[in-house]
């Protein structure tokens, strides 16, 4: 980066003509600046029962992973679980990491096992690793003898799950005891939360709630029911998919200011975490349920990547943690055992523009497709990130110019890098990768 600032631009091209953006540049950071920034605040969310298998099996994920930490210096943070640690027991004699079958390797199974060597792959991860246990299944002892394990091998522990997304679990799971409801959640989670803070004599342990969505399972009515249980709790956790199965839609998924409007009731969540003291985080989430359809490996799909991470971190979200689900079978993954997923792009490009920063600020109000942000540190804008979300398919493909105000008037030229790509349903995966054009100019148009 040349004389103190870096514009990175990123543009899909708008199918119609517009007028042209103008922001303005705050010399510090604004009011309305996210809080510090953690280091590495893109992660990834692999799904339990798989997780052996990335870790040994796709050489591709300590590569991309790497990658990262090539970025920012800090490995990105993982999230171990997802559906299936609310199928999984633990079992001390196993000398698998995992056992299950599927008849179809592309099935997700619905029991499985899992031994000391799993714990083991976990704590070699050279970056902070967040843990999903099993409360579904109602074996205490069983999570607890995990988690004992977990606490005493793994020194990159971040926190531990108790359960996945309970606001899904039915009356006849057996942690249910007949009735499931959001207040009977709240009691079995504070009645776990303490007995493994007290099981292994530790606080600041746990990842709490891991509810899908905002609905009456939510971590605000958690959070002020926790009384000094509170003590046991790392972080709050929520889970998001923007889109579900049978409603998937592409425009929306990418747009500026749907994104905006699409996490808006996640704010609450993260304004109850701060003032409980604690951290908020997206533990798990991506485009869309059920892998994501037609819509998760696209281009489209990496330029909604970069902006919904931009405006969480706005939010007071401390990481986000992408799903990577059943390898071979997974349509929002960034990686597998084919070539790349388009997405991937899309979370290399927001962790460069983040690297190194400490906070990133709006330069716009959410009212349209196009969006900006200036990136701080030291209390000095070292990037801007400008968006462009307008969808094209095909067709006349137009531009649109963004004028930016307010630099620092001592800066003579910038860096720009450009993340564009042949459409929005472009799919590396199919032959079409994105573009990064990475240009050198004096001040003035860039
Ligand atoms: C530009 O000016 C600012 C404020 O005086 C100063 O902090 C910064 O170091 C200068 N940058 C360059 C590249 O001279
Ligand atoms: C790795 O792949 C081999 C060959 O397909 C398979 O037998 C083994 O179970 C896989 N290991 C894991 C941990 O998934
Ligand atoms: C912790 O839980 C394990 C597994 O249930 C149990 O064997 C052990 O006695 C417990 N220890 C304490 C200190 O509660
Ligand atoms: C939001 O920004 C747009 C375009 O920059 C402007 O026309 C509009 O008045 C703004 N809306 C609000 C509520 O500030």
């Amino acid at each position: 980066m040349i004389q103190g600032i870096g514009l990175l631009w990123l543009l899909s091209h708008a199918p119609q003509l517009v007028a042209a953006v103008a922001y303005s540049v705050p010399s510090s950071p604004p009011s309305n600046a996210s809080p510090v920034l953690d280091a590495a605040p893109v992660g990834v969310s692999l799904e339990f029962f798989t997780f052996p298998g990335y870790m040994e099996n796709v050489t591709s994920t300590m590569a991309c992973l790497r990658n990262f930490r090539d970025l920012t210096g800090s490995w990105p943070p993982i999230r171990i679980g997802g559906t299936t640690q609310d199928r999984a027991t633990y079992n001390a004699q196993s000398s698998a990491a995992v056992t299950y079958s599927v008849s179809n390797p592309a099935d997700a199974p619905m029991s499985l096992t899992y031994g000391p060597s799993f714990i083991d792959l976990a704590a070699s991860y050279p970056g902070r690793v967040i843990i999903g246990f099993n409360r579904r299944l109602n074996n205490l002892a069983n999570t607890l003898a995990a988690a004992r394990l977990a606490f005493q091998k793994m020194r990159n522990l971040d926190s531990i799950e108790l359960g996945n997304e309970p606001n899904f679990y039915t009356n006849s799971d057996p942690i249910a005891g007949g009735t499931w409801n959001a207040a009977r959640d709240r009691a079995s989670q504070i009645e776990w939360q303490k007995a493994l803070a007290s099981n292994l004599s530790t606080s600041n342990i746990i990842s709490a709630g891991v509810f899908f969505g905002t609905d009456n399972f939510n971590n605000a009515n958690l959070a002020r029911e926790e009384g000094n249980a509170i003590a046991t709790i790392k972080n709050f956790n929520s889970h998001n998919y923007p889109q579900w199965a049978g409603t998937y839609n592409l425009a929306r998924l990418m747009s500026h200011s749907a994104i905006a409007t699409q996490i808006a009731p996640f704010k609450a969540e993260a304004m109850a975490a701060k003032a409980a003291g604690k951290e908020y985080i997206l533990g798990e989430s991506n485009s869309a349920t059920q892998g994501g359809g037609g819509i998760s490996p696209t281009f489209g799909a990496s330029l909604w990547i970069v902006d919904y991470v931009a405006q969480s971190l706005l939010l007071g979200v401390k990481s986000v943690y992408f799903h990577q689900g059943t390898i071979g079978n997974c349509q929002y993954c960034w990686w597998g055992r084919y070539s790349m997923g388009n997405p991937y792009y899309g979370a290399y490009f927001i962790t460069a523009a983040l690297a190194g920063a400490q906070r990133i600020a709006p330069l716009d109000n959410f009212s349209n497709n196009f969006g900006g942000y200036a990136i701080y540190k030291d209390n000095k804008p070292i990037r801007v990130l400008l968006i462009n979300s307008n969808y094209y398919e095909s067709g006349t493909r137009s531009r649109e110019s963004f004028t930016l105000t307010g630099l620092p008037s001592n800066i003579t030229s910038v860096i720009s890098k450009r993340l564009t790509g042949a459409s929005a349903v472009a799919r590396h995966d199919r032959g079409t990768p994105p573009h990064l054009v990475v240009k050198l100019s004096k001040m003035g148009r860039v």
